[in-house]
C-alpha cells in the first residue's frame, strides 16, 4: 500500500474513532499534548484567513466547577425548551418504551447533562471575534481540528455549547475569564483521558445525504 493510501486510512480512522467523551479519569493532560491540540486548532481554515479564534486553557478546579454549573444550567434550559415545544417528543417518537422515554426526558431536562464539564481536567474555552463575518464557521473548523488531534493522541473530548447559548451565561463566562468586549465565548472543549470506551452514535446513510448534479437524484445508487 502506498504512503498516500496509508495516510488516507489513518485519517479516516481518526475521523471514525472520534467520539464525544464525557467521562474522564483524574489523569492530567500533558502540556506537550495540549500544545499539539491547540496547534491543530491554529491550523484550521478560516474565511479570508481571519483566524478570529482565541483559546483559553482552564485547569483551575474552581473555575471548572463554575463552567460545569453554567453548562448544566444551559443544557437544562435548552432541553426544557425542547420539551415544552414538543421537539423532544418528536425526537424520541420511535422509542416505544414509555418508562425509558420518561427517564430520558427527566435526565435531559434536569440540568445534569453537560455538567460533566466540571470533571474534565482541562477545558479549552474557544472565543471568537464578533465582527468577523465567518467567525462561527471558522471557530467550528478549529474545534473539529482539535477534536481530531485529541483522538489521535488517544485522549477524549467533547464539544460543549451549552454554557454559551444563553446570552446571560455567556456574560458570566466572559466575566469569569476576563474575555474582552468584541469577543464571544463560542464553545468549550472538555479534554481528558477517557474513563471507558464508547459505542459510535448512529449516522445517516451516505446514500440519503448525497445527490448527483441536482437535489433529489441519489449519487450513490447501491449499498457500498
Ligand atoms: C455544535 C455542537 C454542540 C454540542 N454541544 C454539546 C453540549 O453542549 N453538551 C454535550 O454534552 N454535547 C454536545 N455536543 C456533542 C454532541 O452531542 C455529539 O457530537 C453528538 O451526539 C454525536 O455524538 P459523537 O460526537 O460521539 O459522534 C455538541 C456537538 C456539536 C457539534
Amino acid at each position: 500500500m502506498s504512503e498516500i493510501d496509508n495516510l488516507a486510512q489513518a485519517t479516516m480512522k481518526v475521523i471514525q474513532d472520534r467520539r464525544s467523551i464525557r467521562d474522564y479519569t483524574a489523569e492530567p493532560i500533558s502540556d506537550q499534548d495540549l500544545l499539539q491540540i491547540l496547534e491543530a486548532g491554529r491550523q484550521a481554515p478560516s474565511g479570508e484567513n481571519a483566524q478570529p479564534w482565541r483559546f483559553i486553557v482552564v485547569k483551575d478546579a474552581e473555575t471548572r466547577t463554575r463552567l460545569g454549573a453554567l453548562a448544566g444550567g444551559g443544557s437544562g434550559r435548552r432541553f426544557t425548551a425542547e420539551y415544552v415545544t414538543k421537539r423532544m417528543q418528536e425526537r424520541f417518537a420511535t422509542l416505544q418504551d414509555e418508562a425509558k422515554k420518561r427517564a430520558a426526558f427527566e435526565k435531559l431536562t434536569s440540568g445534569q447533562v453537560s455538567a460533566f464539564l466540571a470533571d474534565a481536567p482541562v477545558s479549552i474555552v474557544v472565543c471568537g471575534k464578533k465582527d468577523v463575518w465567518d467567525m462561527p464557521f471558522d471557530t467550528s473548523a478549529a474545534i473539529e481540528n482539535m477534536l481530531l488531534m485529541v483522538t489521535s493522541l488517544g485522549l477524549g473530548a467533547c464539544w460543549v455549547i451549552a454554557p454559551c447559548i444563553d446570552i446571560r451565561d455567556e456574560e458570566r463566562i466572559k466575566a469569569l475569564l476576563g474575555i474582552p468586549e468584541g469577543f464571544k465565548a463560542v464553545s468549550i472543549l472538555s479534554v481528558g483521558h477517557p474513563a471507558r470506551s464508547h459505542r459510535p452514535r448512529p449516522r445517516l446513510p451516505l446514500q440519503s445525504l448525497v445527490f448527483a448534479e441536482k437535489w433529489g437524484e441519489p449519487y450513490i445508487k447501491e449499498q457500498p
